[in-house]
């Protein structure tokens, strides 16, 4: 068979090449008509059996058994006529959406029509022109002008653990895996789905509207996984989630009998199993194939019994062979499954490969897959089509499997699927991924197809869902901007043609971000990652120089100033900026440049309408600190708990230091600083309490109800530190806190654990007389409190987007389109002094954070569309007042910038290509 470069798996699988001869009728058994043909030439058949024979009276039940045993997955021939969803919600009106600009997913991606969807019963009636005496048909019709907006059909993802890890975490809820033993394919993720997950609503948030919920990875095979939409349903039942539910499931599925649906089963390669059972990859691998082994000979015997069946030979019929446990192995064997498989590594993909030859089952996707852009080849050798890859945007390096990842890899591999991971990734924020990979280089129209059509196929259902194309299921997102713009949200979300948000809120984004960012060249840094193997080096720049260096066609230039940040106007609209020693010496217009450049040792950088920025300043994450988060090797590991462990006799009362425990050049500080982030105040990690952050200005608490000792007994011993001086070294620290002289940084979500320390903090300055300095990071229910904490003046450091991936966070403000505002506007607006960390400070522990660092730029940027805020706003959230909120002493003049290319540092069409330091006088040119 011809195999093709990364095309998603279609419903076609590949039959057993040996089989066709003995088995005449299977290939068109799955044509209704067919059957009954087929079953009528059986019968003449029968009577050229010897008359001794003794035909079964169920006879013809046998050979329909029998020919059930060899369906091909998929709908019937009809469906495209269907005019009716098997999802309708009885009630649901039809909707004419106008004067929309429509990504179909046609042409490969790259069809776009400008006109009106019509959806009624459940399905896409019309797309693009709609004639009146179409819409005549419809009473009750609904309009929704989109004023031109972009409109995709609903976002797909192919590798979510909604509902069976379900927000927020709570013990009772914790259904991703079975802890049983290594092989578990008689698992249904479907048995633990909690439909109370607020990451469904949130999702839909975010357009998506249709997810693959896995089992979780910590078995070698993990069990079937389910296809869900994410509308609540009037039965509410998790089985009425489903979409397409297997004909075996017993109640539940709508679909007509010819239609056979497709099912999915998890398997997961390498360290994950490895992690939860002390097993190696060889005992998983071993594991597997004793599986598969079993189950082929259960397969073989049953089509030996349809062999002698189709033959008639009934008299040495025997009975039909059942294996109510291995059956769904089985029904991987005879092409019936989608197999997906967790899968990071050469290693990995090599071993997963022989077994799929092995056993001859086609695999549909490798998930995770971070080195299957270094051995492409591996994956081509799979049985039948080439697997597709479900991968992250940038999300990587935190544990060994994933080190050598790329966010190149995308573009490398071209015809990608984007996943989430949810609740790994935020699934509401599956579209960001997309875009993230869009900047890295994957193509616009790929980027979209891989969390549409790309992802539709993958799981067997590009027949119904995916493209904006009539007779689908009424799956549409309506976009504020182009899906692909930074910050881009839905408008509108209908799932099965009923509009999912009822009050939509949101603000008419400017014209400029109605088209697709025009992304970076990164064809160079793609190629490096593949030579080095994955990791390519990042120290080396291709000049550091104290000499001159002019930067021509400059859009803007920022800098910090004592208050915050200012424009240095000079340069504005496509002038120059000069630099020397590693600092701005001018700025201008032509004439002046042209004589900079006559200057000998002058080098060059056209930033071709980019911009000069403050360089930004991470925290919250362990940068610095490690290596691999997850490899506790190379990490500097979590510190000793005072309120759990016992090390103070050693310890006495000295504060523990994460300058003691830095590492220098890690992958995730270099890849941090070549995306404009050139400082991280990075505190040690774990604990209650972790110690002083770097450069010594912040002691660093956690208050939160993960820790063993509760929350009242947290605010007690942090009262006792602040208050009862204590000996030593802890004593001096603290005793700078109680008296503002350096400040308490706690890492805190609940709005009542903050409401405590707000008094805590008013308590200790009663019997200080000082101003306690206190900054709250995470603080995701601040906005709950912020008149009490602007009046407090204590300041917070938030995470971009917020998700109640705990009780402790569970009230977040959701932002556009659920909520009218979102925090970060909310907060500035009652004049609280903000800061902005990376994503998921908020969910992993600093260590699994740390990666995050590099977007950051995107995050700000982010922050900044969805709450309509200016440069002069936005970049000192990720700048100046971070070192604020956490001591950092800064002279302004020594403040690094970042230079970039096409477009702004917070931009999906800036790359970063210098980073000027007067601090160190010299410029980095990336
Ligand atoms: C046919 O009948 C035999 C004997 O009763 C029974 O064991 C078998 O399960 C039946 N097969 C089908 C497909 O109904
Ligand atoms: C929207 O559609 C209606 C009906 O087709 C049309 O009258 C109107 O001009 C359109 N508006 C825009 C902005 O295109
Ligand atoms: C559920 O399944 C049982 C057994 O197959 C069947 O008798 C019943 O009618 C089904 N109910 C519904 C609502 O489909
Ligand atoms: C500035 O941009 C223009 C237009 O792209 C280009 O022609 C010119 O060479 C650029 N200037 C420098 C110094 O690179
Ligand atoms: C966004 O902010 C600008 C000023 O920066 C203002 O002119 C514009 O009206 C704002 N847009 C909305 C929708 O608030």
């Amino acid at each position: 068979m011809e195999k093709q470069p990364f095309q998603p798996v279609s419903t076609g699988v590949r039959r057993d090449r040996g089989s066709r001869k003995t088995r005449p009728f299977h290939i068109v058994l799955a044509l209704p008509f067919v059957v009954l043909l087929g079953l009528v030439g059986r019968v003449s058949l029968f009577s050229d059996v010897p008359r001794t024979s003794t035909i079964p009276i169920n006879a013809s039940q046998i050979l329909q058994q029998c020919s059930d045993l060899y369906r091909v997955p998929g709908p019937s021939p009809d469906f495209p006529k269907r005019t009716q969803s098997d999802r309708l919600q009885p009630g649901t009106k039809p909707v004419l959406i106008r004067n929309a600009t429509i990504w179909t997913g046609h042409v490969e991606g790259l069809e776009t029509l400008f006109g009106d969807i019509l959806l009624a019963d459940g399905l896409i009636k019309a797309v693009g022109e709609v004639d009146a005496a179409h819409l005549a048909a419809y009473e009750d019709l609904a309009t929704v002008d989109a004023q031109g907006a972009w409109v995709s059909p609903g976002i797909i993802d192919v590798h979510s653990h909604l509902g069976v890890e379900a927000s927020p975490h709570l013990e009772g809820a914790a259904d991703g895996n079975s802890f049983q033993g290594t092989m578990a394919p008689w698992m249904r993720s479907l048995d633990g789905l909690n439909t109370h997950d607020e990451g469904l609503r949130l999702g839909v948030a975010g357009g998506l509207t249709t997810s693959l919920i896995l089992p979780g990875s910590a078995d070698a095979i993990g069990g079937q996984a389910f296809v869900i939409k994410l509308r609540p349903t009037t039965e509410k039942s998790p089985t009425s989630f489903l979409l397409e539910p297997p004909s075996d499931l017993g109640n539940g599925t709508h679909l007509p009998p010819t239609h056979l649906a497709w099912k999915h089963m998890k398997h997961a390669c390498g360290e994950n199993p490895s992690r939860f059972y002390g097993v190696t990859r060889m005992d998983s691998v071993w594991a597997w194939r004793e599986a598969y082994n079993t189950a082929k000979k259960v397969k073989t015997a049953q089509d030996d019994y349809c062999l002698r069946a189709e033959a008639g030979n009934w008299d040495n019929l025997g009975s039909f062979r059942e294996d109510f446990q291995w059956q769904p192995l089985i029904d991987i064997l005879r092409g019936k499954v989608k197999v997906q498989t967790h899968c990071y590594e050469a290693v990995d993909f090599d071993n997963f490969v022989r077994l799929s030859n092995e056993f001859e089952f086609p695999v549909a996707a490798f998930h995770h897959a971070h080195e299957a852009y270094l051995v492409p080849d591996v994956l081509k050798r799979a049985y039948g089509p080439t697997p597709a890859v479900a991968i992250f945007s940038t999300f990587s390096g935190y544990k060994r499997e994933s080190y050598r990842s790329s966010e190149y890899a995308a573009k490398v591999l071209a015809e990608a699927g984007i996943r989430s991971d949810h609740p790994a990734i935020v699934s509401r924020y599956l579209v960001h991924e997309a875009q993230v990979a869009h900047h890295y280089g994957l193509p616009t129209y790929l980027a979209l197809s891989a969390v549409t059509t790309t992802a539709a196929g993958v799981l067997g259902l590009d027949h119904r869902i995916g493209f904006l194309k009539i007779g689908y299921d009424a799956d549409v997102v309506i976009w504020d901007s182009h899906p692909l713009a930074l910050g881009a949200t839905p408008r509108q979300v209908f799932i099965d043609g009923i509009p999912q948000i009822e009050k939509p809120y949101g603000w008419a984004k400017l014209a400029e971000s109605q088209s697709a960012p025009k992304t970076p060249d990164y064809d160079a840094e793609a190629a490096e990652a593949l030579k080095h193997d994955g990791l390519p080096p990042l120290q080396e720049f291709s000049a550091t120089t104290a000499d001159r260096v002019v930067f021509a066609n400059v859009s803007s230039v920022w800098v910090r100033n004592e208050d915050g940040v200012e424009e240095l106007t000079g340069a504005k609209d496509l002038g120059f900026v000069t630099v020397e020693g590693g600092r701005i010496v001018g700025t201008g217009k032509d004439a002046a440049y042209v004589e900079a450049l006559s200057q000998p040792s002058t080098h060059l950088v056209d930033l071709q309408g980019g911009s000069i920025a403050p360089a930004i300043v991470s925290t919250g994450t362990s940068l610095g600190l490690q290596e691999i988060s997850m490899e506790a090797s190379t990490t500097d590991g979590a510190v000793f708990d005072p309120l759990q462990d016992d090390a103070s006799s050693i310890l006495g009362n000295t504060l523990i230091r994460a300058v003691d425990g830095l590492q220098f050049a890690t992958r995730d500080a270099l890849l941090a600083y070549r995306a404009g982030v050139t400082s991280s105040v990075t505190f040690p990690e774990g604990g209650f309490l972790s110690g002083l952050g770097v450069s010594f200005s912040l002691v660093h608490v956690t208050l939160n109800h993960l820790e063993i000792a509760s929350v009242s007994t947290q605010i007690a011993a942090l009262r006792h530190l602040l208050l009862d001086r204590l000996k030593g070294d802890a004593g001096i620290w603290f005793g700078k806190v109680a008296l503002g002289l350096m400040p308490l940084v706690v890492r805190v979500h609940s709005a009542d654990i903050i409401a405590t320390l707000l008094e805590l903090k008013a308590e200790v300055e009663d019997l200080t007389g000082a101003a306690l300095k206190l900054t709250l990071l995470g603080a995701t229910e601040a906005h709950l409190l912020a008149d009490a904490i602007s009046a407090a003046d204590v300041g917070v450091i938030v995470p971009p987007r917020t998700y109640p991936y705990t009780w402790d966070d569970r009230r977040i403000m959701a932002g556009h389109p659920l909520t009218e505002t979102s925090l970060v506007p909310y907060l500035l607006d009652h004049g609280i002094k903000v800061g902005i960390a990376p994503q998921g400070i908020d969910d992993f522990s600093p260590g699994m954070a740390a990666w995050s660092a590099r977007k950051l730029r995107w995050d700000a940027g982010w922050v900044a569309v969805e709450g309509n805020l200016t440069e002069q706003e936005i970049y000192p959230l990720v700048s100046t007042n971070i070192d604020k909120l956490l001591g950092v002493r800064a002279n302004p003049a020594h403040g690094d910038l970042v230079a970039t290319r096409g477009g702004g540092l917070l931009s999906f069409e800036g790359k970063v290509v210098a980073i000027i330091s007067p601090r160190r006088g010299s410029v980095d040119i990336i």
